[in-house]
């Protein structure tokens, strides 16, 4: 026995004896804490698995109950996630790239063996307030359940009935590529200790009904903070960076507040045009991750779009600086007649040959078919990768405008004539600093390729 084994003559002198039992006890004392640590951790981290049910059937919702929850998973954008490109409807598979890994959403088809098909109402309802999938293991936050929570129940119901009313695919998941111990689920509950905030949206009583619609759907289920808000080293969104602009996927979602930096405010009548035609008259096309958004939002109520615009207006207050949409379009009409003039930079000639014949606008007004580059965000925000890939891949049909298109220059440009125009389009069209390293920057964006655009 260990124990006996201390009470016998040590050799050495008595200092090395006595440090060496006080180091024993202080190693005993760090491994009690260690395993004490893992247990309270593993059982804070512990839910319960909801025993699987029978997959009910489709006539047991009703058909308004269905289609209420059709209307939310668009506004919640669950296709897009749950679905690939050519893939069967939430069948899962889509590949989010996080820094910390890849993760691969799931089938959240009714397929009992691969999809939730074995899933209770209950079961679902967690998963979208808390986090936690039936077997009671930790869901990572790419899956927005940290808005998702906001949801009411009676909403959630309604995205049930529409889930277990699809057709079942057969379809195993996807594992996770994310590095030990990124990947160990338990650790979630870590990560939401921290920063997760379960609960039901609160209704504003100082704020119309219509914005505590808008808000409601925005911050819960359109969760557009989470690609327009910066995020922290762990993931979390920083709350009191709120909407203020953040990378996202290889693009740039720009401020939605007054940090915005385009020069004609976003006011109602232009966020109702961007938001649900993909292209407003000043700001221009809906690109990259931007674009299923607004495909989503078309397919809205015209009470629900209103409600949107009108939560999404009072982030920077545009309706109060409507008075300089006029000047700022005269000063960009004005840079765009200059450019028709003789031109004496290289970089101005090459934007002039590959660009101005589409993006040239006169007076009186923009031709929202010809994007005006002196109000478009992608010149004035601070990272130039939306302009980068708009000239390298240009817009699909699939973006911005049904049935307008502009094509990529990355065969017929090299990273340096690329880097050129922007250079020019940022000297003149707006005051701000020239971004630096633009050439590394678009041979980076040309080496990750144009990516998936939905
Ligand atoms: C931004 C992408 C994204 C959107 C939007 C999204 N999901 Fe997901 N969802 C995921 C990912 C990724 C996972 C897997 C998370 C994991 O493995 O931890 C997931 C998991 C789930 C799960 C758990 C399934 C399981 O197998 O454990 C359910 C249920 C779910 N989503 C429902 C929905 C619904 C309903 C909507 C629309 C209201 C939606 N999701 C929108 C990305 C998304
Ligand atoms: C998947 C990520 C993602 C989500 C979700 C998302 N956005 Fe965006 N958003 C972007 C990106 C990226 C851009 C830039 C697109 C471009 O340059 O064409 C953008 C652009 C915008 C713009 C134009 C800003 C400007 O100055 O050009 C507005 C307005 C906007 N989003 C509003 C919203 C609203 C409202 C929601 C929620 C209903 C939302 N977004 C959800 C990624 C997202
Ligand atoms: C053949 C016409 C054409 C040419 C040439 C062209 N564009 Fe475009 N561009 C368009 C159209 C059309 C759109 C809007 C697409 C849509 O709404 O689907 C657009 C959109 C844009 C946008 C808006 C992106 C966003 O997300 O808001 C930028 C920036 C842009 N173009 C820059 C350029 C630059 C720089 C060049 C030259 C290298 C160029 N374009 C050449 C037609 C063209």
């Amino acid at each position: 026995m260990s124990r006996g084994k201390q009470t016998l003559p040590q050799p050495g002198p008595a200092s090395t004896r006595r440090t060496g039992s006080r180091l024993k006890r202080i190693v005993a004392c760090v491994v009690t804490v260690v395993i004490v640590g893992v247990i309270a951790f593993a059982a804070f981290a512990w839910r319960p698995a909801f025993s699987e049910v029978p997959t009910p059937a489709p006539s047991s919702f009703s058909p308004v109950l269905i289609q209420q929850g059709a209307r939310l998973a668009a506004a919640g954008f669950c296709a897009s996630c749950h679905t690939t490109t050519g893939g069967k409807p939430f069948a899962g598979g889509y590949a989010m790239k996080t820094g910390f890994g890849t993760i691969y959403s799931t089938n959240i088809s009714p397929d009992r063996e691969t999809g939730i098909g074995t899933w209770s109402e209950a079961a679902f309802l967690r998963a979208m307030h808390e986090g936690v999938a039936r077997d009671g293991s930790h869901l990572f936050p790419a899956f927005p359940y940290d808005h998702f929570t906001k949801l009411s129940d009676a909403d959630v119901q309604a995205l049930y009935a529409y889930v277990m009313t699809r057709p079942p695919v057969h379809a195993e998941n996807h594992a996770d590529e994310m590095p030990f111990p990124l990947g160990i689920r338990a650790l979630q509950a870590g990560w939401k200790l921290l920063f997760f905030h379960p609960g039901r949206f609160e209704f504003q009583s100082s704020e119309s009904q219509l914005w505590n619609r808008g808000a409601y759907l925005a911050e819960s289920l359109s969760h557009c903070s989470a690609c327009h808000t910066p995020r922290g080293p762990l993931g979390e969104e920083l709350t009191n960076r709120l909407y203020q602009g953040a990378a996202v996927d290889g693009w740039f979602a720009p401020a939605l507040t007054a940090a915005n930096p385009t020069p004609v405010p976003w006011t109602s009548a232009e966020l109702h045009d961007y938001l649900t035609t993909g292209l407003s008259r000043y700001h221009g096309p809906a690109a990259g991750p931007m674009a299923p958004v607004t495909h989503e939002l078309a397919t809205l109520s015209p009470d629900d779009q209103q409600a949107l615009v009108t939560y999404i207006e009072s982030l920077g207050a545009g309706d109060t600086r409507a008075g300089r949409t006029a000047p700022a379009v005269t000063a960009a009409l004005a840079v765009d007649a200059r450019d028709s003039q003789k031109i004496s930079t290289a970089n101005g000639r090459l934007f002039i040959s590959a660009c101005a014949s589409c993006h040239y606008n006169r007076t009186p007004d923009v031709n929202p078919n010809r994007p005006e580059l002196g109000l478009n965000s992608s010149v004035f925000v601070d990272d130039p990768s939306n302009l980068i890939r708009v000239i390298l891949y240009g817009i699909s049909v699939k973006e911005g405008a049904g049935g307008i298109v502009m094509p990529g220059f990355a065969r017929g440009m090299s990273d340096e004539d690329v880097a050129s125009i922007a250079a020019y389009l940022r000297s003149t069209r707006t005051d701000k600093p020239q971004w630096p390293n633009l050439t590394k920057q678009v041979a980076a964006i040309r080496a990750a390729g144009p990516g998936e655009i939905r």
